[in-house]
């Protein structure tokens, strides 16, 4: 099977690479005049301090809350769409790959995702969410379950909460099919994949449709020694997989989309109506004798909208392709036990279900 790793290009946060006209900002000058003039149109650039550009973000803040007043969902969405719109005109520099204020965070990101150029200007708010994956992927991410951390890239979807990881787990502990071959659709960071492996499986071929996705798990197979365990594809679904399986594993999005969806984590969360026709009628294709389709889901929609379908057992009732071999369930802990949930979301559950192709053991 041929990888072209190379030509992938990750996901980044647009820069500018150009001069740029911008109003310098220290922290003794007038914050609220910056801020319209930000609102206006007029780029902001933050000097001395990195804290100065989180003093421009909340008087931002602020003055857009005044001015889409109210609780609508129409207000609310005003609001965001002003805020993200203006605070991206707070600009930070970057010089060989690092922040120039003041006590800047250090975010290896701005060298990794950026090896052609050296000197430019990023949004202040790009760099808030690059700092805040450079956090989640050097202090890495304890899996319990595997007994390892796992060093989410950026961009990259990763789990926060450990139900699902636990039921498949419990499932794959009990297993006693053939190991040979396996197929990961929506690889993210690597974890299902992992957990195959540990538990024995031989080949894995493993896609996603998000760039950052596989150039983060080619990296964290190398990491880890699974180099020879796992075959990569940036693609839809099954592009380029001529692999028939024991095993298609999918943690699909749980939630169905309301809006377009834009690449990267859009994608992990939110799934366009065909996604699920589509996965069934190649998944049928990339099974061997006696294999398996297992997915991992969530109750989650259900509990937001009663009247959502749900796409498995919609696959299940209307065509004739798969039966259901079995069907687990678990609650959903907080993520953290001093989070206090007091939202719907105390009915969640996540499910694993495992497929057969009907009319075979
Ligand atoms: C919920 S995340 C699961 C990631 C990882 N497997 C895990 O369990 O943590 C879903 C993943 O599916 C990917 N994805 C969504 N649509 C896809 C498609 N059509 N083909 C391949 N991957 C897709 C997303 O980019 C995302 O990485």
């Amino acid at each position: 099977m041929n990888e072209d790793l190379q030509s992938i290009k990750a996901d980044r946060p647009n820069i500018i690479t150009t001069e740029v006209e911008a109003i310098s900002f220290y922290r003794k000058m007038d914050t609220k005049a910056t801020v319209n003039q930000m609102i206006a149109g007029k780029y902001v650039l933050v000097e001395e301090f990195y804290s100065n550009g989180l003093q421009v973000l909340n008087e931002l803040k602020k003055t857009l809350l005044l001015r889409h007043q109210g609780k609508s969902f129409q207000g609310k969405r005003d609001f965001r769409s002003a805020f993200r719109k203006a605070s991206h005109r707070l600009l930070l520099k970057v010089e060989e790959n690092k922040l120039v204020v003041k006590k800047s965070p250090n975010i290896g990101w701005l060298t990794e995702l950026y090896p052609d150029v050296s000197d430019f200007y990023i949004s202040f708010p790009d760099i808030q969410g690059m700092n805040s994956s450079w956090q989640w992927h050097e202090n890495g991410i304890e899996i319990k379950t595997l007994d390892l951390m796992l060093k989410p890239y950026y961009g990259t979807y990763f789990p926060t909460r450990f139900d699902h990881l636990k039921l498949f787990d419990k499932w794959l502990k009990k297993y006693e099919g053939s190991k040979e071959n396996a197929i990961e659709i929506g690889v993210g960071s690597g974890i299902l994949s992992f957990q195959l492996i540990q538990n024995g499986f031989k080949n894995i071929f493993a896609t996603d449709t998000n760039a950052n996705a596989i150039i983060g798990v080619a990296k964290e197979r190398k990491r880890l020694g699974f180099e020879e365990n796992i075959t990569l594809n940036h693609g839809d679904l099954f592009d380029n997989c001529e692999v028939k399986a024991d095993i298609i594993v999918f943690n699909p999005p749980w939630l169905p989309a309301k809006h377009k969806l834009e690449e990267g984590i859009d994608k992990a969360m939110y799934y366009e109506k065909e996604l699920f026709p589509r996965f069934f009628k190649q998944a049928k294709k990339h099974l061997a004798p006696n294999g398996k389709i297992v997915l991992i889901f969530s109750n989650l929609a259900e509990v937001v909208d009663k009247n959502t379908t749900h796409p498995i057992i919609e696959e299940l009732t209307k065509n004739n392709r798969f039966r259901k071999e079995l069907h687990l369930r678990r609650d959903v802990r907080a993520s953290s036990r001093k989070t206090k949930r007091n939202d719907s979301r105390d009915n969640e559950k996540v499910e694993l279900w495992v497929l057969g192709e009907k009319g075979k053991k």
